[in-house]
């Protein structure tokens, strides 16, 4: 059955009773142990609208297995929670900023040595590779800069040396890139963004290719009672039955935009893998079957970047991505902001710098917002409104 089949017909064999057609809300901590033959006893260990889903997540992936956390963080500190004091991470220098942070508080605890490394030059990543390595921790496209990593060589390395690959695959969804299936141990997801899609949920996942590390997570996630609640993970299901047709809008609202952007003239700068200027654009086309719908520009200033964001009106500023809403933001002082200043100089991210999550909203009217948003003004009026603070305004 092709993968946007069985996303339409996610979790319709739950209900054997009634045969609904959409998964059951299963709204109770406890079942009952009837003849000692029910797999469910505690919904923190495990309930029926969570495995709907991870079912789903991990057929998407191909995975062995998949978890649903109740949030993004949950399912990475899963992960790091599983490695033994000391162990060393090697991470994309410009993750997440709260992957960032959570891997910076647990060195500073010295529970775990982490070293950010732009994950695209194999050669950094090789030498920084110690006896106590545990993981590679790789986000391509990255965030905010979309720089594209290679799964493959990258899987390949981690393996020479013994070494978990785990590939934070949110900004791009199982439809866009499979990382399994380049090498990667671990997939994770926010699944807050493209998967459930509405902006109304905050959950996570985790998909494995091996049962080991499987089981050894899953304990985990009962031990730490992350797992997703069964309303959460029914808003998840109810977000994928619709993520290949929202995934084309998206895709194709963002190409549009770039290109619109790449022509400004107040726009330094576009990062978007789908440019054929983009330095890994090859690399993006090789392992990728999309180019997604998040994209960042470099406009002149800081200060002209806070104007873009003061003048939009349909563009939310907002941090997040993945919703059907386009969301605008400055990486520096909201996604990022809970990364040092010596991190963000090291990622190469900038005060100048502004990241766009594009929704499906009429391509046209995303295009007019940002046109009025950068529109060009009298270079004595820019120049005043610049030395203006943003909340002034
Ligand atoms: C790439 C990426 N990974 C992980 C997370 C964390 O997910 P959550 O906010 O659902 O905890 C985020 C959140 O923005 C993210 O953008």
């Amino acid at each position: 059955m092709h993968a946007h089949t069985q996303l339409a017909l996610t979790g319709r064999n739950l209900d054997k009773q009634f045969l609904s057609v959409c998964a059951p809300i299963y709204q109770t901590a406890i079942f009952q142990a009837g003849d000692g033959d029910n797999p469910y006893d505690y919904s923190r260990s495990g309930n029926p609208t969570r495995t709907a889903l991870e079912q789903q997540l991990a057929r998407l992936d191909g995975g062995c297995g998949a978890l649903a956390f109740n949030s993004g963080m949950a399912a990475i500190s899963t992960v790091l929670g599983s490695f033994a004091a000391g162990s060393h991470v090697i991470c994309s220098h410009d993750c997440y900023g709260g992957t960032a942070r959570l891997l910076t508080l647990l060195a500073q605890q010295n529970k775990v040595d982490v070293s950010f490394i732009d994950t695209r030059d194999e050669a950094a990543v090789e030498a920084a590779i110690r006896p106590t390595t545990r993981a590679i921790w790789l986000e391509t496209p990255s965030n905010p800069l979309l720089r594209i990593s290679d799964i493959r060589s990258l899987a390949l390395l981690a393996h020479s040396f013994n070494i978990k690959l785990v590939v934070d695959n949110t900004f791009l969804s199982p439809l866009l890139q499979r990382p399994l299936n380049l090498g990667a141990d671990i997939v994770l997801y926010s699944t807050t963004k493209y998967i459930n899609g509405h902006s109304d949920v905050i959950g996570g996942a985790l998909v494995c290719r091996d049962e080991r590390d499987l089981e050894e997570l899953s304990l985990l996630t009962n031990a730490h009672g992350t797992g997703a609640a069964p309303f959460d993970s029914w808003l998840v299901i109810r977000g994928l039955k619709t993520l290949p047709i929202r995934m084309r809008q998206h895709e194709e609202n963002a190409r549009a935009l770039a290109e619109f952007l790449d022509g400004h003239p107040a726009v330094q700068r576009v990062n978007y893998p789908g440019l054929a200027t983009h330095p890994e654009h090859q690399l993006a086309c090789e392992q990728q079957s999309g180019f997604g719908a998040v994209l960042s520009i470099e406009l002149r200033s800081e200060a002209a970047a806070r104007r873009l964001l003061r003048s939009v009106r349909i563009f939310s500023v907002a941090v997040s991505i993945g919703g059907v809403e386009s969301l605008i933001e400055h990486p520096a002082t909201m996604s990022h902001a809970s990364m040092t200043t010596e991190q963000q100089e090291s990622a190469g991210l900038g005060d100048n710098l502004i990241r766009l999550s594009v929704g499906i909203e009429n391509i046209n009217d995303l295009i007019a917002d940002l046109e009025q948003g950068l529109e060009q003004r009298d270079g004595r009026l820019t120049e005043l409104l610049d030395g203006v603070s943003a909340w002034e305004l």
